[in-house]
């Protein structure tokens, strides 16, 4: 084992317990929920492929519990039937038709979306969980319950819940933990899930309640069990709305309605909008409201007669892969990706699709001339499942991964123990293109108008090598090409000048080192107080900051030892770049017990900037004008409320010159 995986695992096992802390202690979370789930994910993941790393003191051997026995058996309390399937509106029709002949009347349609997951009976006593089972035979089940116990979703304790209550409900895997999962898989050269379902199947029936632990499963209940002393109900929606009450998770997409006319309108819908949720969906279940009416119809031997499945078409379609290609990244990642006959699938047309590295083509076994299924998956992004293998022609050969860059014909490199292949070229024109666009981009300097096709033309015209060329382009030429008018130029001239003002963590985002991200940028802007004292800052001191570590410490280190970067930073400042953090402590503290308010469009200054540049003199900059503000600063379209409430309070009014004197001493 390379010891870089040991220290990535003690570098996430630093991070969780400091996030923990802000968390829980502190109640002041510095990453949103989705990034702390990352987190843990792939610290359970790595613990799982390298047991020999597993600590007793490991945040997830806190969440996680004891491994499981067998699966024992569990007998439902009632029979877990399945559904009959609808496959076409017509069919829908038909099956309403039947119903006319064993009720009359109106009918009210609760419509439901048709998770694609799988079925579990949850049995709370006195509100307690003490039992989860799969649907088994319908009969008997499995007993699963230490694996749900550790689904967040699933309440472990209900509020009020009556001695015996009986839940069902769908257990799935969402797709954007889906897709995170197959990606840590591959790198590990481990089998890939299929879809959400199949990864969260397998994800639940795990002997070892631990790995179902890290792999963020979700739970939706849909229909109200065996109760005991619990309150009684005439309609389905109303068991459902009890369910919500006693604390479950309950689909908010469910409708009750009127006719079967409303409901192929909610089956259409949804049909083309099954992809703008988190989870996948195989159709729409639809069930007889009223609970009297579904005693009248009864059920078959296998399914209810008051429900059926009405099925969306799938959306996976075969497709000859023409080829196998790779594109270069800003680090020079190289990225294998497929060429395919261009095929229409759940909605759009697809012609390429990302096959992300070596491992996942070599996982897949997908070779050019194959017929591969395409599937749509989460998004809008496709994505090559598989090969057919019956159709696979009998002197195909397996794809070999380049060894040259297509872009600069230099030596493409994996390295041991790596899953992604990199370009060695040390000039590669791809690579410079994509790292000034990432530079420029969202999470970067965020200058609007310098995209992917701006750059390349600049490029393409001597006006760019790096990115600090940004900083110095020769305006005049670029007024008297095309697509340049002095309205563009303009508005790309004041971004330019905007980006300068940008907070330090976006600009250590832009530059683009390895394994340093929004988070990491953040938190050493705020802990080391300016570029110069990261960069001054030994490997040690960098790993010593909460949240940061010896891999993060080692990139930063060497990205800062390098004399052409060294260069680029001393390119940047004479632009006049901002490179202090939040919190620079040799910025005089001018600001210091006063309040300023911003409202409207600075020129010079994004929001952002214009708070950071506040705090980072001591000041503070809150959302709105009281007795208490010491000046309000109004760019273009400011805030009516904001400005009435300074005038009326006397407050002094700045605009931006104003603004920057007033940064500069203090005074207003
Ligand atoms: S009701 C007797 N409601 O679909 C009624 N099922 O083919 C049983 N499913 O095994 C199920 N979402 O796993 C119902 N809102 C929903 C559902 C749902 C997904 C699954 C469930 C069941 C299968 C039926």
């Amino acid at each position: 084992m390379s010891s870089t995986v040991q220290d990535r695992v003690e570098e996430l096992r630093e991070q969780i317990r400091y996030h923990n802390k802000r968390y829980h202690q502190d109640d002041d979370p510095e990453i949103s929920d989705a990034e702390y789930d990352a987190l843990v994910r792939e610290l359970a993941l790595l613990e799982e492929q390298h047991p020999e790393l597993t600590a007793d003191d490991s945040p997830t051997a806190q969440v996680g519990f004891a491994p499981s026995e067998m699966f024992a058996p569990v007998r439902h309390l009632s029979r877990m039937m399945s559904l009959d399937n609808a496959m076409s509106l017509e069919e829908l029709n038909a099956w309403g038709k039947r119903m006319e002949r064993f009720i009359t009347g109106q009918i009210d349609f609760a419509c439901e979306l048709k998770l694609d997951g799988l079925a579990v009976s949850l049995i709370y006593e006195g509100g307690q969980l003490v039992r989860a089972a799969t649907r088994g035979d319908g009969t008997v089940g499995e007993d699963i319950t230490h694996n749900v116990l550790t689904i967040k979703s699933v309440p472990q304790q209900l509020q009020n819940a009556p001695p015996l209550l009986e839940v069902r409900g769908e257990v799935f895997m969402p797709v954007s933990a889906f897709t995170r999962l197959n990606e840590l898989q591959a790198r590990a050269g481990e089998r890939l899930f299929a879809n959400p379902r199949n990864a969260a199947a397998g994800s639940i029936r795990q002997k070892d309640s631990r790995i179902t632990a890290g792999r963020e499963l979700a739970f939706f209940a849909y229909q109200l069990g065996q109760v005991q002393q619990g309150p009684s109900f005439a309609r389905h929606h109303q068991t459902l709305g009890y369910l919500k009450e006693l604390g479950l998770p309950v689909n908010p997409e469910n409708r009750v309605l009127p006719s079967l006319e409303a409901v192929h309108g909610y089956c259409q819908e949804w049909q083309e909008k099954r992809h703008s949720v988190d989870y996948e969906m195989d159709g729409v279940v639809v069930k007889v409201d009223d609970l009297a009416q579904r005693l009248e119809l009864g059920a078959t031997s296998k399914a209810p007669r008051w429900a059926i499945a009405f099925k969306f078409p799938p959306e996976e379609r075969n497709t000859l892969l023409r080829d196998i290609m790779v594109s270069i990244g800003r680090s020079g990642k190289a990225t294998p990706f497929a060429v395919l006959e261009p095929v229409r699938v759940g909605g759009s047309t697809v012609g390429l699709a990302t096959l992300h590295n070596e491992d996942q083509v070599r996982a897949k076994d997908v070779r050019p001339g194959d017929t591969v299924i395409v599937r749509k998956a989460g998004d809008v992004i496709p994505e090559v499942v598989g090969p057919v293998l019956s159709l696979r022609k009998p002197d195909s050969q397996p794809w070999q991964f380049p060894r040259i860059c297509p872009e600069c014909g230099a030596a493409l490199e994996r390295a041991v123990g790596e899953s992604d292949t990199y370009c060695t070229g040390s000039d590669c024109p791809k690579q410079r293109e994509q790292r000034i666009v990432y530079f420029a981009g969202r999470g970067g300097l965020d200058i609007a108008g310098l995209g992917e096709r701006t750059v390349q033309l600049f490029l393409h015209e001597g006006l760019l090598k790096d990115v600090s060329d940004i900083y110095n382009l020769d305006w005049a030429r670029i007024r008297r090409m095309e697509n340049f008018g002095d309205l563009s130029v303009q508005n790309l001239q004041n971004a330019i000048e905007t980006s300068k003002q940008r907070p330090l963590a976006n600009l250590l985002v832009g530059l683009g080192i390895r394994h340093l991200g929004g988070a990491g940028s953040q938190v050493l802007a705020r802990a080391m107080g300016s570029l110069d004292k990261i960069i001054q800052a030994s490997e040690e001191e960098l790993a010593a900051v909460e949240g940061v570590g010896p891999v993060i410490a080692t990139s930063l280190h060497t990205f800062f030892q390098q004399e052409h970067n060294r260069q680029l930073i001393e390119r940047l400042r004479a632009a006049g770049l901002n490179f202090a953090g939040p919190g620079d402590p040799t910025l005089p503290q001018v600001l210091k017990g006063k309040s300023i308010v911003v409202t409207g469009t600075l020129e010079k200054y994004s929001r952002e900037a214009a708070e950071e540049a506040i705090k980072a003199r001591g000041g503070k900059s809150p959302g709105s004008v009281s007795k208490s503000t010491t000046a309000v600063v109004v760019g273009e379209a400011p805030g009516a409320a904001k400005l009435t409430k300074a005038q009326e309070l006397k407050i002094p009014i700045l605009d931006e010159a104003a603004f920057e004197r007033l940064l500069e001493t203090g005074s207003v």
